[in-house]
């Protein structure tokens, strides 16, 4: 069961009657709808002037009401377009290549349009929109009223629409979205990567984010009763006074009612008003990775003995510290931290993350016994969390940029009401590597800051800074509750914890390791890294070497490596080719390199064995190769096919190696424990070529939700079905049946192959600055004029061309009304097009407009410009526009700057992906249809498959039709 439908289980469960009285009849509860589906998308600037200062509710271009968005492409959130452009060697290479940002103007801004309904009966709610995180600068109009500019690309931002909404009408979101500037060193995304929400409540309710459950014990260390203090902040939106009762109830992980308590509350008209209450849960049922428990906090507000307000919380009951000798502690005793930083991108789809993506990423870092993930360099989204909740993994929760200024300090108080009830987050994190002030008292002050907010909203949570420095105590290092270590082990560390035994220490980031998968040689035309834990960018060490330090040192708290994800951008240690990081653990897809089983061998208490690189090198017959061997195992045996090559003792946290001469065949190893018995075997066998593809899915059934993925290991194997570990055939993909496939990847640092094949619309432009025109006095409505037909002789009016007219306004006197026309030519072509539109750049002040004399439409508003389709009224050959417009105070008239453009029909390009050393990814999301897909994958010369997934019918989250 989805948490989502968990929850709403629990509050009907609270209905059936644990101790609520219904609502009134009319008033309704919160409604927390998302707003993912449906939105239109156009990139590029076209409109640069839809903002307006002047008045309100004057968005023009697509910012208005009006605007036709009929051929921009439809697309479901969470959008990512910078993961649809192409590579250019002359982009930015530090966030991976793509045609964005300054030097690519066309592709860095985008306009979404959503429209949607509201219904009379809402009239008196609330209406709350709810942007997770846009990258980057986004403006957003609500009918026209620009609601909100927002710069920051990771944090959320939320308004309260409801005085500019049509109740009983169609209302329009409209969001402008510059990507030009980027805020990180890393692959970013563009556009509403993450989820839209719109929120009904009643006019009074629990305030956006105005629940805080914070479960804590005597001392810090779990007994048999957790004090869970809770506080409530209800905002009042009505103009009088209310008073409320303020209900909550928690239910444990199991359904049962555990404790509940009311309190009475006044609430002074348009303004908030909070309520602190305790709660005892006798013997809890403690939150940890291994055993992810989760209570929910049912809170009711009712005013008169009805029902006004209901919001569900989850929370987990555990204990976080630092202790300066014990290290991390969880739930009272020494956790080790085997954490790993990780930034927000999937091969296929970007920054755009769908939930179980996001929970398919969790899973894959939990396999080789990661339990913490540092969200570098920024707010992580609310699912990510989620995830980590439901499915056990600590969180160090970073913020974007340090700053004690208002703005930043808005952003940081947002971020902590935001992420504070989740179980998973351990630790915040107030920046990482301020190389050019950390060690500045001004820093200390502002680290200082940060971090004495925290203790005000969240007293149970440490404060950490990722600190690039050895044995430096001054700037924020000296302030800073517990001290962060990015990329520094060795005596040093020693030196500072004797000289500050106050203080505790936790290692942000570690190792940066690169390799590639499957790759065993540097090779740097190629831009790929051999695999063998080697090779390092000089500011770290291997896995072994930082790991076997920490290891021994529990004061360290553990650390987190840099990374677990390949990511697209800091094509490290070479630049183009290469795209991609290569510092991950996992590659862009979650397949693993082979220090995965390093850190599984360490991390966690599988038995593990495995032998590296693989056996296929023809020509290298009789060379030596360096064979490693990854294991826990006491002791490793090496053959080569059954011949002996020795015995091996391992010392903790290290690996084996040996030079192997090579001979096509089979390479295996046994693993012995203490006692000398055999507790694991592993073998690599020479393959031969690939024969056939295979296709398996994560899951054989996912949710018909339109939202809920399955992610398909594509594979060449050769006709005895191994893997063949250098295959890089060419695959192609098609689907039928209820799922849309949304992204390939194949973990190829330097692959150029498109991620995503979005459809393609030809058009053509047609500019038409060439206008007659004269004063006239015409009808304010759009019956006929014998100027507006087509045939009427215009040869003695006025020229007007757009060109040199330098915006000069043709009217100079108000209240007058004038005619204008203009010619524009298409071909027989054109006609077979899926739409021809008329783009005006401005009317001042009213227009009512005519195409080969059929009335196409009108403006009323000397900021709009009015898009009409007018495919239904134009032919082959010469057509004429005609606009009559009435120009109100001041000067006026046409702005004679107007284009046709002819809209082909959108193609969409057949999905393909090449495998990278034998294995591809690719994701495929419910279409919302119950039923099965069926994804067929074929390649030249190998036999090919096809595998079924079934999208069983579910409850799909509540949503804006
Ligand atoms: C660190 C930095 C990371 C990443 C890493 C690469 O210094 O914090 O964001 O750039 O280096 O090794």
């Amino acid at each position: 069961m989805k948490a989502t439908s968990l929850i709403h289980c629990l509050i009907a469960g609270a209905f059936a009657g644990l101790f609520l009285t219904s609502h009134a009849a009319g008033e309704s509860l919160r409604e927390h709808l998302s707003l993912d589906a449906n939105w239109k998308f156009h990139l590029g600037d076209d409109w640069p002037d839809a903002q307006h200062l002047e008045n309100a509710g004057t968005g023009s271009g697509p910012a208005s009401e009006k605007f036709g968005d009929s051929f921009w492409r439809v697309v479901d959130l969470p959008h990512d377009w910078a993961v649809e452009l192409p590579f250019d060697s002359a982009a930015d290479g530090s966030h991976g290549f793509k045609a964005l940002g300054q030097k690519f103007p066309a592709n860095s801004i985008g306009w979404y349009r959503r429209t949607f309904e509201l219904s009379k009966e809402d009239e008196g709610k609330r209406i709350w929109l709810t942007f997770d995180g846009v990258f980057r600068d986004a403006t957003v109009w609500v009918n026209g009223w620009c609601m909100s500019h927002h710069e920051g690309g990771y944090y959320p931002f939320r308004e309260d629409i409801t005085d500019v909404l049509h109740f009983g009408g169609k209302n329009t979101i409209a969001v402008r979205v510059d990507a030009t500037k980027v805020e990180g060193w890393f692959y970013e995304g563009a556009g509403i990567y993450r989820h839209v929400w719109l929120d009904k409540t009643s006019p009074l309710a629990v305030a956006p984010d105005g629940i805080f459950v914070c479960p804590h014990f005597p001392n810090n260390v779990p007994s048999d009763k957790a004090d869970i203090a809770l506080e409530t902040t209800v905002q009042n939106s009505q103009e009088v006074r209310a008073d409320a009762t303020v209900s909550q109830e928690i239910i444990g992980p199991d359904g049962g009612s555990i404790a509940r308590a009311s309190q009475q509350i006044g609430i002074q008209g348009h303004l908030s008003n909070e309520v602190k209450t305790n709660l005892i849960v006798s013997n809890p049922v403690l939150w940890s990775p291994e055993s992810p428990r989760l209570y929910q906090l049912i809170t009711t507000i009712a005013v008169g003995g009805n029902v006004v307000d209901q919001k569900a919380t989850s929370f987990g009951i555990r204990t976080v510290g630092f202790d300066q000798n014990k290290g991390f502690l969880l739930n009272g005793k020494h956790y080790e931290l085997y954490g790993t930083c990780n930034h927000q991108d999937h091969a296929g789809v970007g920054a755009a993350i769908p939930d179980a993506l996001q929970e398919f990423r969790v899973k894959k870092l939990k396999e080789f016994g990661c339990n913490a993930i540092r969200t570098s360099h920024n707010p992580p989204t609310p699912e990510l969390l989620d995830a980590c909740d439901r499915l056990g993994m600590l969180v160090m929760d970073e913020s974007r940029l340090m700053g004690s200024d208002s703005e930043n300090m808005r952003k940081w108080d947002g971020q902590i009401r935001r992420d504070r009830n989740h179980p998973c987050v351990a630790i915040w994190n107030i920046a990482n590597e301020q190389f050019m002030v950390q060690d500045t008292p001004q820093a200390a002050n502002v680290a200082r800051t940060m971090q004495d907010y925290v203790k005000q909203l969240d007293p149970t949570r440490p404060v950490t800074y990722a600190a690039p420095e050895d044995d430096v105590f001054q700037g924020i290092n000296s302030v800073i509750e517990v001290r962060g270590w990015n990329y520094h082990y060795g005596p040093l560390m020693d030196k500072y914890h004797a000289a500050h035994p106050e203080q505790a220490n936790v290692g942000t980031e570690q190792a940066s390791v690169v390799g590639t998968r499957g790759i065993y040689v540097n090779d740097r035309p190629h831009g790929y890294v051999a695999a063998y834990d080697v090779v390092w960018p000089g500011w770290n060490t291997t896995a072994e070497s930082w790991w076997s330090f920490f290891a021994e040192r529990p004061w360290l708290s553990g650390a987190f490596v840099w990374t677990g994800f390949d990511y697209r951008g800091e094509p490290t240690p070479y630049w183009w080719p290469c795209v991609n990081s290569h510092f991950g653990i996992l590659d862009t897809c979650g397949f693993p390199k082979d220090v995965y089983y390093y850190y599984k061998s360490w991390w966690t208490t599988d038995t593990e064995l495995h032998l590296l690189p693989h056996w296929n090198w023809p020509g290298k017959e009789g060379q030596k190769i360096l064979v490693e061997a990854f294991s826990n195992c006491k002791q490793v045996e090496l053959f080569l096919n059954g011949t002996s090559l020795g015995k091996q003792t391992m010392k903790p946290n290290s690996k084996l190696s040996w030079q192997v001469k090579y001979a096509p065949g089979t390479l295996s190893a046994k693993g012995f424990d203490t006692a000398g018995k055999v507790i694991a075997e592993t073998k690599v066998e020479t393959t031969g070529s690939a024969t056939q593809i295979q296709l398996i899915p994560d899951r054989e059934t996912i949710n018909a939700d339109g939202e809920d993925v399955a992610v398909f290991t594509v594979a060449a194997l050769d006709a005895k079905g191994r893997v063949e570990p250098v295959a890089e055939n060419k695959i192609n993909f098609s689907i039928e049946g209820a799922g849309k496939i949304i992204g390939v990847g194949n973990g190829d640092p330097s692959c150029h192959e498109p991620d995503t094949f979005v459809p393609t619309v030809p058009a053509r432009g047609i500019e038409v600055n060439e206008w007659r025109w004269r004063l006239a006095k015409i009808p304010k409505n759009s019956s006929a004029l014998p100027e507006y037909e087509e045939g009427f002789d215009d040869s003695a009016w006025a020229d007007l061309n757009a060109k040199t007219s330098n915006g000069e306004k043709t009217i100079k006197t108000e209240n007058t009304t004038a005619i204008y026309r203009a010619h524009f030519a298409l071909t027989e072509e054109d006609l077979k097009s899926a739409g021809v539109q008329v783009r005006f750049s401005g009317c001042d002040d009213e227009g009512w407009y005519f195409v080969n004399s059929q009335f196409v439409g009108e403006s009323h508003d000397w900021q709009a410009q009015p898009v009409f389709d007018i495919k239904k009224t134009v032919h082959a050959g010469d057509n004429i526009i005609v606009v009559g417009v009435n120009n109100g105070p001041s000067d006026g008239g046409l702005n004679p700057n107007v284009s046709v453009k002819v809209i082909g029909h959108a193609s969409v390009p057949p999905w393909s992906r090449s495998l990278f050393n034998g294995l591809a990814q690719i994701i495929v999301q419910s279409t919302g249809d119950a039923g099965e897909f069926k994804l067929t994958a074929t390649a030249d010369g190998l036999t090919s498959a096809s595998a079924v997934v079934h999208a069983q019918r579910c409850t799909p989250r509540p949503a804006v039709p």
